[in-house]
């Protein structure tokens, strides 16, 4: 083939590769149109028929409709539950080791061909998975095309951030099963929407890479994220071991142990593997946080957006430290999948900061329970809607207090804590968000150990809340999925309450960040709560998002730095200027090496592109001149 073909081909690959890349992580098809992409593949079909690119990757494969047969089997790993049994491993194994965590979320396979991603799939029992390809395409973190045109084989771990899984509320039994449930979706916006992470852990083949290290820094040179890696020696071990433990509940993912692994890749490769597992690595399995109890009743609790959920009341029992009385069981369907019911022997298991659960029945009294028909505070029929249960009334007592609650707490209003909200709704002196604002002070110290001075406290605060950003009122009033972030990011472009009312689903998804099912819950939401959101506005008015941050200007970064990204934040922030995700709206994009995306869409957009000197400039050279001769 002539070089110039060769340049054209791989020029036609790389904008197809970029589409698809816009297209599956942003959800974006105004910057080409149809006819245009496909004369695109036509041409690169004319060109190069046998082109990977031109497999059919398509909304059209449903996860788990098609099986893929690995190139390279994904095999588990030997477990050890205690140090000993590592040191013994590690002792006849070799000398120098990594550790990584071993991350709890689900194994896949990128195929890359030329660079080009091409196909993702599960890890199924190892040999067969399931295509996943256009779920995965849609993950921030794999890139659709290498650095280098590599054709190779990464293996990683999917997963979801706890904090994301937080921001789903009650949705998802615990972050793995979120991710499961969020790669197995038919449509891929939706996969998007859930906002999942990778952490790559290996590359194949292996050829010319010496040690592990350098092996996760091939694959962060290549630009995925590699798995977090330390290197050390038998005696190290522990100690490594000790600060992953301590670590723990700081991260932001899950771990349940540490992978350990031979550093050097040859020696990895004349110790070869058994029919399960290589030799070469072991999985060091953090002692599990898991106890067993009884259930003595089940109750069932409604939430602020009418959902019922079932809690088993336990014999209290110990675990790591903690005394478990009660655990959620998250929702009806999950109730009827473990078919629970009270005086069952049951497995619990507590992660993390996250409520514990029920995860298994030990010994089940076969007393079946009766899934409510009726709400359990208001006694409105309830409703079955996918796996929840829900009291659609909206005057539910329940529902109005821990909507009360809520508005209180992300408008933050101080001395009107819990305690005493649930007294001033009990003499209905509060029965809605409107209703905390014509409270009266005389009505407040006339409840039982309230003296005048906190009365007025109290009632000084609220007045403070009567003014704030629509961000803020749109995340206080409680709507399903949208959260402080969600909603800032929403209100940037639909600045007013009478824009958001009108606003249309699909416009809503054009947003960096939104998916099908925030903007189908908000629109919808909207159109049915629309005199509600009237009447609190008769109390509170609606302030202009401060133009302070118009100082400097509003940036985005993207791409790679040369310093850490949350440190030009910082100083940004502090010039007078301000972060913000990508948008129409914003006033600079600072692109380093590998933007992406975004730097195309930016320069449609005619937003200024800057780059890291120009942004030094702005922004005034390192505070830290210590720190800056690093660099
Ligand atoms: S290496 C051939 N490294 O653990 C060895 N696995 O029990 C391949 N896992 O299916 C595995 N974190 O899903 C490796 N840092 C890590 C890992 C890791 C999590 C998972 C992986 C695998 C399972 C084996």
């Amino acid at each position: 083939m002539t070089s110039e073909l060769e340049e054209q081909i791989e020029k036609l690959a790389s904008k197809i590769a970029h589409y698809n890349s816009l297209y599956y992580k942003l959800g974006e098809t105004s910057e080409i149109s149809d006819a245009k992409y496909d004369a695109l593949k036509e041409s690169l079909s004319r060109l190069a028929p046998e082109h990977p690119l031109l497999q059919e990757v398509g909304t059209s494969i449903g996860a788990g409709s098609e099986k893929v047969t690995h190139e390279y089997s994904l095999a588990s790993l030997d477990k050890a539950h205690n140090l000993e049994d590592v040191i013994t491993w590690a002792e006849k194994t070799g000398e120098l080791f990594v550790v990584q965590p071993k991350l709890d979320g689900l194994a896949i396979s990128l195929s890359y061909e030329n660079g080009f991603l091409v196909k993702g799939a599960t890890r199924g029992d190892g040999k067969v998975g399931e295509n996943i390809t256009p779920q995965i395409m849609t993950l921030d973190e794999i890139p659709h095309k290498l650095s280098e045109p590599l054709t190779c084989n990464i293996r990683g771990e999917v997963f979801m951030k706890i904090s994301t899984f937080k921001q789903f509320g009650n949705e998802f039994v615990n972050p793995r099963n979120a991710a499961a449930g969020s790669l197995k979706q038919k449509d891929h916006r939706i996969t998007r929407e859930r906002k999942l992470s990778f952490f790559a852990y290996d590359i194949r083949p292996w050829q010319g890479i010496e040690t592990e290290k350098k092996e996760m820094e091939l694959i962060q040179k290549l630009g995925l994220p590699a798995v977090p890696t330390e290197t050390g020696k038998v005696e190290d071990l522990e100690k490594i071991y000790r600060q992953w433990e301590k670590e723990r509940d700081s991260l932001d993912y899950e771990i349940d142990g540490l992978v350990i692994k031979e550093s050097s890749k040859e020696k990895q490769g004349e110790m070869g593997s058994t029919a399960h597992h290589p030799r070469w690595a072991m999985a060091w399995k953090f002692p599990a946080e898991q106890g067993s109890s009884k259930i003595i009743s089940i109750g069932w609790q409604v939430g602020r957006t009418g959902t019922v959920t079932p809690v088993a009341n336990l014999e209290p029992v110990s675990i790591s430290g903690a005394t478990i009385k009660r655990s959620t069981l998250h929702n009806v369907e999950e109730l009827e999948r473990l078919g629970i019911g009270p005086g069952d022997e049951v497995m619990l298991e507590r992660r993390g900061d996250v409520i514990p659960k029920v995860i298994e029945i030990i010994v089940s009294a076969n007393k079946k329970i009766d899934i409510p028909e009726k709400c359990p505070n208001c006694e409105t029929s309830l409703e079955r809607d996918g796996p929840f249960l829900k009291c659609r009334n909206k005057d539910c007592s329940a529902q109005r207090k821990l909507q009360i609650i809520y508005w209180l707490n992300t408008v933050e209003i101080d001395y009107l804590g819990e305690k005493l909200v649930e007294k001033l709704f009990e003499s209905e002196l509060i029965t809605d968000i409107p209703s905390i604002y014509t409270l009266r002070e005389t009505q407040i110290s006339q409840l039982e150990r309230m003296g005048e001075k906190s009365a007025g406290r109290i009632i000084g605060n609220i007045q403070k809340t009567k003014e704030m950003h629509l961000s803020r009122f749109m995340a206080a009033v409680g709507i399903p999925r949208l959260g402080p972030e969600v909603s800032a990011l929403i209100c940037k472009e639909y600045p007013t309450i009478e824009e958001l009312k009108n606003v249309e689903t699909e416009d809503l998804m054009d947003i960096d960040g939104i998916g099908p099912e925030i903007a189908e819950t908000l629109t919808s939401y909207m159109r049915k709560h629309s005199d509600y959101l009237d009447q609190i506005l008769e109390h509170v008015t609606i302030i202009e998002e401060e133009i302070s941050e118009a100082v400097l200007g509003s940036f985005c970064i993207t791409g790679t730095m040369s310093t850490s990204r949350k440190e030009l934040e910082k100083r940004i922030k502090k010039a007078g200027g301000s972060i913000k995700g990508f948008s129409k709206s914003i006033d600079y994009l600072v692109a380093g090496d590998n933007p992406g995306s975004k730097l195309t869409k930016a320069e449609e957009m005619g937003i200024r592109i800057i780059d890291e000197k120009e942004l030094e400039k702005m922004i005034g050279g390192a505070e830290d001149v210590g720190q800056a001769t690093l660099f």
